[in-house]
């Protein structure tokens, strides 16, 4: 999508500011990102480069986790926070193994509507909804529009590295569980995100400094607060853990990318 087109759907296209989507890219080693997100990135990188490997162990397990569920069965995917399409999105691993899958992908950067716009094809059983995923009625029926989503039927949410972007004044427990309750019995929630028990001080510090003007600073939570969050939904094994060799229970390294399947 040209900027203009951007700016007049009310959505600036701001490059001088790093964005989470844009990072993440360059920690997993995309190209679509500018001067600022490499410059953040690079700080939080010189206290924090275990940092990268996490992002790309994150990237893998999601490519597992779709492709394992595509072969059980689940023929939908809502992706909330599904970032920049890059190689090896939701909707290649999926249709891949079952060329009827669908996937709605849901996210609130600007870059990555102007890559969804530029990239999926409405025919391809993907489609993109552009919000914010705390507006969970808006998203729950945004989603129906496309067309693509039946909430009548097992459906596999994903929210793969978004918790550390709910902030502390978000009900994130609030939020997951209104999704949740919307869908079919038998869908399941994949849910993962960084966590820091033993954290440098100065990277969470420096993630803080670099994040905190960006639309969604990322808060890096505690292994406990994860698990608040996450209280009482059923947990496929291996359960709750390091998603980094999943389905195989992960070894309890820092930094963790914590995480796993849950049940509706
Ligand atoms: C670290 S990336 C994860 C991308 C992808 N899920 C993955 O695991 O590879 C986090 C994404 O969440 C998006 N995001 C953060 N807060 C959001 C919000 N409130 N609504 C929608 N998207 C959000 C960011 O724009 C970014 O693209």
């Amino acid at each position: 999508m040209p900027d203009h087109d951007l700016r007049s759907a009310g959505l600036e296209l701001d490059t001088t500011k790093p964005s989470p989507a844009r990072v993440y890219d360059y920690f997993i080693g995309g190209k679509d990102n500018f001067a600022a997100d490499r410059a953040a990135a690079d700080m939080v990188l010189k206290d924090w480069p275990e940092i990268r490997p996490a992002a790309l162990a994150n990237r893998r397990f999601l490519s597992r986790v779709v492709a394992e569920l595509t072969r059980r069965g689940f023929r939908q995917f809502l992706d909330l926070g599904s970032g920049l399409p890059t190689q090896e999105n939701v909707h290649h691993v999926a249709q891949r193994i079952a060329p009827d899958a669908r996937v709605v992908y849901v996210d609130n950067d600007p870059m990555v509507l102007a890559h969804a716009r530029a990239l999926l094809d409405d025919s391809s059983g993907t489609r993109y909804v552009h919000a914010d995923l705390r507006d969970v009625d808006e998203v729950l029926r945004a989603a129906l529009d496309t067309g693509l989503i039946d909430y009548d039927e097992p459906l596999v949410l994903l929210m793969v590295a978004v918790l550390p972007f709910f902030r502390e004044t978000d009900d994130a427990r609030g939020i997951i569980t209104r999704y949740t309750g919307a869908l079919a019995p038998g869908s399941l929630f994949v849910c993962s995100g960084m966590v820091s028990n033993t954290a440098p001080p100065e990277a969470a510090a420096r993630i803080r400094q670099q994040f905190g003007s960006a639309p969604s600073p990322a808060l890096i939570r505690t292994r406990a607060q994860v698990n608040e969050i996450l209280d009482g939904f059923e947990v496929e094994p291996p359960g709750l853990g390091n998603v980094r060799t999943w389905p195989d229970p992960g070894p309890d390294e820092f930094p963790l990318n914590y995480g796993g399947v849950l049940r509706v």
